[in-house]
């Protein structure tokens, strides 16, 4: 048979759909990992209540465990599947992948997620109703779940970057998957900057407390910006093993913006020593505002572009180094029974495998040539590009200025030797080549 398993293409225009899975991650990491720092700073903070006989770090751990449960739970919880929906749509090949690789993995990290949702509604509702030693031994194991459910994943979107191991190619089995060598050192990255989370939100509510208890604020306020230090220490020492551990084709992408990138952390990391110094010697100036204030910063100087910097390092692919971001799979995985669709593409054409390309754009004409490359741009190009003149994505109007048809011709014929380790190889029958740059031509960037 002709045909290579396509699903039917997902066309987001100006934004294009990895900002969609961008937005969308933004939001769920910061949700989900102020959750799990949160559990094990819980556990740290009953440990010392218990201990220290601190009856009055309850109350503490009471707000914070509610704002959790409305913050984290209930947004973490929405935008999970919110992940599932974009990327299904964005990358279908990608997730199937996934699926494919990690089905168990995945099981038992749910099981691990509900232990973590019925636990956070007991740990704040029963709090003054059972004893002490239960809570406390509660926390424990509300803790162990919720790291649990990182260590879970994280092996799963390490996968997304590599496999790490050549192994897995020929064995195709998940454990081969999910220990690559970039599983751990992204592990403790993590939960690194879990601990900053949770440090950072807790000075939230630390110094909403200010009112009813100026000194115990303080206290806590302090403790949030030692909790935060050590965090920020973490994120960093474990940042640099994690960049040692990228594939090549990471590396390149890394390079391009390596500058910028370096310059835009220095700044952060400056910033936030100043602010979690601040609140170790000085934790009365933490206000509510300011502390609310910051963790905007962490979304928006923080998360994003760093969730950026790690969906652009896996470029040209979307998971395990054998599907490019274009859907097309790119190499035999035999132990998976996979194989390259490279050679049928460079035969046939695109038009002629993928199932769902309408009948009449099936054969190149004079007629349909610029419809048909239109549809073959979207196809190739559009998972890592903005089309239009005012795209924002990584957008072709930047990048293909002032080239005329032969010269998109020729640029895409260096695609089809695997001339940028960055972008797909692209080998496509000549007519098919002629219809893309007829169509981006036509553009007029
Ligand atoms: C897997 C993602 C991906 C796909 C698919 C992709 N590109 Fe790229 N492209 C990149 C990356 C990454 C860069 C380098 C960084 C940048 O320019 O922002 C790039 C850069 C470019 C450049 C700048 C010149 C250069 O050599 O770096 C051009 C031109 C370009 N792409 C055209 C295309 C065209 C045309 C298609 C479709 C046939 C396409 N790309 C498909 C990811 C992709």
């Amino acid at each position: 048979m002709d045909i290579i398993g396509q699903f039917p293409l997902f066309y987001f225009p100006e934004y294009g759909s990895a900002w969609m899975m961008g937005m969308t991650g933004t939001i769920h990491i910061l949700a989900s990992h102020t959750s799990v720092g949160a559990a094990m700073l819980f556990a740290f903070l009953a440990y010392k209540a218990y201990k220290e006989d601190r009856s009055d770090l309850y109350p503490y751990m009471k707000r914070y465990g509610m704002f959790l449960l409305i913050f984290s739970y209930v947004i973490g919880s929405i935008t999970g599947p919110g992940i599932w929906y974009t990327a299904t749509a964005a990358s279908p090949r990608g997730i199937s992948a996934l699926i494919h690789n990690f089905v168990w993995v995945w099981a038992t990290e749910w099981v691990f997620f509900v232990y973590e949702v019925i636990g956070v509604f007991v740990l704040v509702y029963f709090m003054d109703k059972i004893d002490k030693k239960t809570h406390l031994k509660l926390t424990f194991s509300f803790a162990l779940a919720s790291v649990g459910t990182l260590a879970l994943i994280i092996g799963i979107i390490s996968f997304m970057m590599w496999p790490g191991t050549q192994a897995y190619y020929a064995t195709g089995s998940a454990s081969d998957a999910f220990f690559g060598t970039n599983t751990f050192p992204h592990m403790f990255l993590r939960i690194g900057f879990m601990i900053m989370l949770s440090g950072v939100i807790g000075m939230v509510i630390s110094s909403a407390i200010k009112k009813d208890n100026a000194e115990l604020s303080q206290e806590l306020t302090r403790k949030m910006g030692y909790v935060s230090m050590l965090g920020g220490f973490l994120v960093l020492f474990f940042f640099m093993w994690y960049m040692g551990t990228l594939p090549d084709n990471a590396h390149a992408v890394f390079n391009v913006t390596k500058a910028s990138v370096i310059q835009s952390r220095i700044i952060l990391t400056v910033v936030f020593s100043i602010y979690f110094l601040v609140a170790i010697v000085k934790p009365r100036f933490i206000s509510t505002p300011l502390a609310g204030l910051m963790i905007f910063v962490i979304l928006i100087a923080g998360i994003w572009p760093g969730e950026k910097l790690r969906e652009s390092m896996r470029k040209p692919y979307v998971a395990g180094q054998y599907i490019y971001s274009n859907q097309i799979i790119s190499r035999d995985v035999p132990g998976k029974g996979i194989k390259s669709e490279l050679p049928i593409i460079a035969e046939k054409g695109l038009l002629q495998v993928n199932p769902f390309i309408p009948e009449n754009l099936r054969v190149i004409t004079d007629e349909n040539k610029l419809e048909a490359g239109k549809l073959l741009t979207r196809m190739s190009c559009s998972n890592c590009h903005s089309l239009e003149k005012t795209g924002v994505f990584r957008p072709l109007k930047d990048r293909l200025a002032g080239f005329d048809k032969e010269g998109i011709v020729a640029f895409l014929q260096v695609l089809g030797e695997g001339g940028r380790p960055y972008m797909p190889t692209l080998k496509l029958p000549e007519q098919e080549y002629d219809a893309i740059a007829e169509y981006i031509a036509s553009l007029k960037y």
